[in-house]
């Protein structure tokens, strides 16, 4: 596999980064996460956008020559990913230095990292739907920055897991957020409704496409928060991601949504969201 790293691409082998990397030691550095279609990179500039406004904001500076959609695309190119579905992943920290909470001194060199994989779809699952649990959501209030910082998402997830769902639904102060690695809505009275973006959520790319779509399918939708104890009323619901697209929710705590199968709202907007994928992809080749 060849990797990423400041500038060059090189066997994932050779790649080293210094111990005291300060994403290493204070996860102190931003991501993303981009899904490509036979080499297509969805959303790529999205990606890009979001990665620079999450620099920008933990004052990251990035390397003057830094274009995170051409590392990605060379990233496909160097693993000959050009058929078949695959994940890039990139990632910028604010470089290596001795210990020290406060920014290191400037000219500190960030470190850019990236890697391209094959990536199984959860195809299967899209079509049956999944299963999620709800825990409380206790992470930092800046959840609109995609940082490396992800231990309670770990723990999350992990939390799924455990419980034999896909993923866990984070609640904070009684409202659903998000899930712990994905977009959280659901279908009430006709309506979909998803967190509204600001500090308590990430503001997906599949999230803001999905928003798009419904409009186009005439789906009335609501930027509200959606009270956890109101989920037993949800019609349907779904998590959105890159890389899981748009995932029915068939059961949350154990109980059935709506009845207990993904709904044709739900199948509505992931036919809209294939088409979607393929347009773009033409209009790009
Ligand atoms: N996660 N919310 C959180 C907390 C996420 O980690 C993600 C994505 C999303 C969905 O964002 P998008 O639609 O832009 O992928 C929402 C990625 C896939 C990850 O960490 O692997």
């Amino acid at each position: 596999m060849q990797v990423y790293l400041n500038g060059q691409y090189l066997p994932e082998g050779e790649a080293f980064i210094s111990p005291a990397d300060r994403g290493f030691v204070f996860a102190d550095g931003v991501y993303e996460v981009i899904h490509a279609y036979d080499g297509f990179l969805f959303c790529n500039d999205l990606h890009a956008n979001r990665l620079a406004r999450s620099m920008s904001e933990l004052r990251i500076e990035p390397p003057a020559d830094f274009d995170m959609a051409a590392i990605a695309a060379e990233l496909i190119r160097a693993n000959e990913l050009q058929s078949g579905e695959a994940t890039v992943y990139i990632q910028v920290t604010r470089g290596a230095a001795p210990r020290g909470h406060a920014f290191p001194a400037s000219g500190t060199q960030p470190t850019v990292y990236g890697f391209a994989k094959p990536f199984e779809s959860p195809a299967e699952l899209r079509k049956i739907g999944c299963k999620a649990v709800t825990a409380p959501d206790e992470r930092w209030l800046r959840c609109d920055i995609k940082s490396v910082s992800l231990l309670p998402n770990v723990m999350a997830k992990q939390n799924a897991v455990d419980a034999g769902a896909y993923e866990t639904v984070l609640v904070r102060e009684g409202n659903v957020t998000e899930g712990s690695s994905s977009n959280f809505a659901a279908i009430f009275d006709n309506e979909w409704v998803t967190a509204p973006l600001g500090n308590l959520i990430l503001p997906g790319i599949t999230r803001e496409i999905v928003l798009k779509l419904c409009e186009k399918l005439s789906i009335r939708v609501a930027e509200n928060f959606i009270p956890s104890d109101s989920l037993g009323g949800a019609k349907e619901a779904m998590i959105l991601s890159s890389t899981m697209e748009v995932m029915p929710v068939t059961e949350i705590d154990g109980k059935s949504v709506g009845n207990g199968r993904p709904g044709p709202q739900t199948r509505r907007i992931q036919e809209a969201f294939q088409q979607w994928i393929q347009q773009d992809r033409a209009f790009q080749a």
